[in-house]
């Protein structure tokens, strides 16, 4: 399936000169929603994972799929001020601004093998920001998976050497 068909493409927004990729589409189509889970769910099973991780709020709505289908939890990272509990938290930056991303400190047991999903990968700094707070409680990233990369904006040399799939490139 050609899953670009299901990406609405709005330019400035949210603000001038940013071109927005809307998944909203996608996730609309049962089948379209079905066939991207699907495909991540095929990569994360080769990897013996034991958690999904993913950002607020697009990384949910690909990871708690995910999470469902591979019978494993999902640990939600969440902008500061959300979570309830005791959190640990890292300042970072996206394509269009600045924000604080936070999870609960007993989210991840030292050890777990950790699959992080979003929906996408702009400049890489909300994945890095993830990756560090799943690393700083002793998770092992062992996959990250998005939708849709921004390649332009090279969000792969952020990332680094970690096991990496996207389903769809512009
Ligand atoms: C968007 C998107 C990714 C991130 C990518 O999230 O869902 O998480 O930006 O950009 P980056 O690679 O430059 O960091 P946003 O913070 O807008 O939150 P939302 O999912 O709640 O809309
Ligand atoms: N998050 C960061 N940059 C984005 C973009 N261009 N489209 C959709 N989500 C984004």
């Amino acid at each position: 399936m050609d899953l670009k068909q299901y990406i609405a493409i709005v330019p400035d927004y949210p603000k001038e000169g940013i071109v927005f990729k809307d998944i909203t589409p996608l996730m609309n189509d049962g089948a379209a929603y079905k066939a991207a889970t699907d495909r991540i769910v095929e990569f994360a099973k080769e990897k013996q994972i034991d958690l999904v991780v993913g950002p607020e709020a697009r990384g949910f709505i690909i990871g708690c799929p995910v999470s469902y289908a591979l019978g494993v939890g999902f640990a939600p990272v969440r902008k500061e001020g959300k979570l309830p509990r005791e959190v640990i938290k890292v300042d970072y930056g996206k394509e269009y601004g600045k924000d604080v991303l936070t999870i609960h400190k007993d989210a991840i047991r030292p050890g777990q093998r950790v699959l992080i999903t979003d929906d996408l990968l702009a400049t890489g700094g909300t994945i890095e920001a993830t990756i560090k707070l799943v690393e700083e409680l002793g998770g092992i990233v062992a996959g990250i998976a998005f939708l849709v990369e921004l390649s332009y904006l090279d969000g792969r040399k952020v990332i680094g050497d970690y096991d990496v799939l996207t389903l769809m490139t512009y």
